[in-house]
């Protein structure tokens, strides 16, 4: 058995996969309901996604504070030696971006909801201020830039879910176990 190098304590492991699980289904839910018709039906689930977009921002809030509070463990020496030195800067600024993308595509998703001149009113309850003016040609870039932004969280965290799996399955290193719970 491999020694298990120092990990991720448990509130940042729940954090991880909450918001991978939480900010995957929130890019496969905007896909498919931007593809419905216009109705009813797709302005509830329109409404759903709005609400689940926030919470992620919450939850990102959350996630930011601890992080900041508690310095990420640092790579074992062994694992940081077989790595080139373009991986060990990608390890860095691939999670450095993923944390910017966190904020960024909710605040333009909500940005979005306010140039289009529809309030977010989170769970149907928490009305939240709007955070830019009625415009119409903005909404239009918003909107865009929303998307894109998205698009970009699909291809880091792929990037970065399939360097994590590289890891675990071929170098063998047990960095994955750093972002898991610890079986004793
Ligand atoms: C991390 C959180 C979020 C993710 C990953 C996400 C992802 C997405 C994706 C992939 C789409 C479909 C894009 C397209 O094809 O145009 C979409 C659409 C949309 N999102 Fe989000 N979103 C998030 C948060 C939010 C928030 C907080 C709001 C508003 C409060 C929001 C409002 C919208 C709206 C209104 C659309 C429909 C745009 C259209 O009509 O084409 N999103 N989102
Ligand atoms: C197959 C899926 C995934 C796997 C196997 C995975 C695995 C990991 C591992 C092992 C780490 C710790 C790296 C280290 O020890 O230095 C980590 C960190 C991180 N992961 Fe993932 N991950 C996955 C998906 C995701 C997704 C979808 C996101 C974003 C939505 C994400 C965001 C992050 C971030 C931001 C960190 C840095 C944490 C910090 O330092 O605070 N991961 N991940």
């Amino acid at each position: 058995m491999r020694p298990i190098p120092e990990r991720y304590r448990v509130p940042a492991v729940v954090l991880h996969w909450t918001m991978a699980l939480l900010l995957t289904g929130l890019v496969v839910f905007g896909l498919y309901m931007t593809s419905l018709p216009f109705s009813p039906q797709r302005l509830k689930l329109y409404n759903w996604h709005k609400w689940a977009g926030i919470t992620a921002l919450a939850l990102a809030s959350v996630r930011l504070a601890w992080r900041l509070a508690h310095p990420a463990p640092p790579l074992p020496a062994s694992v940081e030696a077989a790595m080139r030195g373009w991986q060990r800067r990608a390890h860095g600024t691939v999670h450095a971006a993923l944390y910017g993308l966190f904020f960024l595509i909710p605040l333009l998703g909500w940005s979005y909801s306010s140039a289009t001149g529809i309030p977010v009113v989170v769970f149907g309850v928490l009305p939240l201020p709007d955070l830019v003016p009625i415009d119409k040609a903005l909404a239009g870039s918003l909107k865009q830039a929303h998307h894109l932004a998205a698009y970009a969280l699909v291809a880091l965290s792929a990037l970065h879910g399939g360097a994590a799996l590289k890891h675990h399955f071929i170098d063998h290193d047990g960095l994955l176990g750093r972002m898991w719970f610890a079986s004793r």
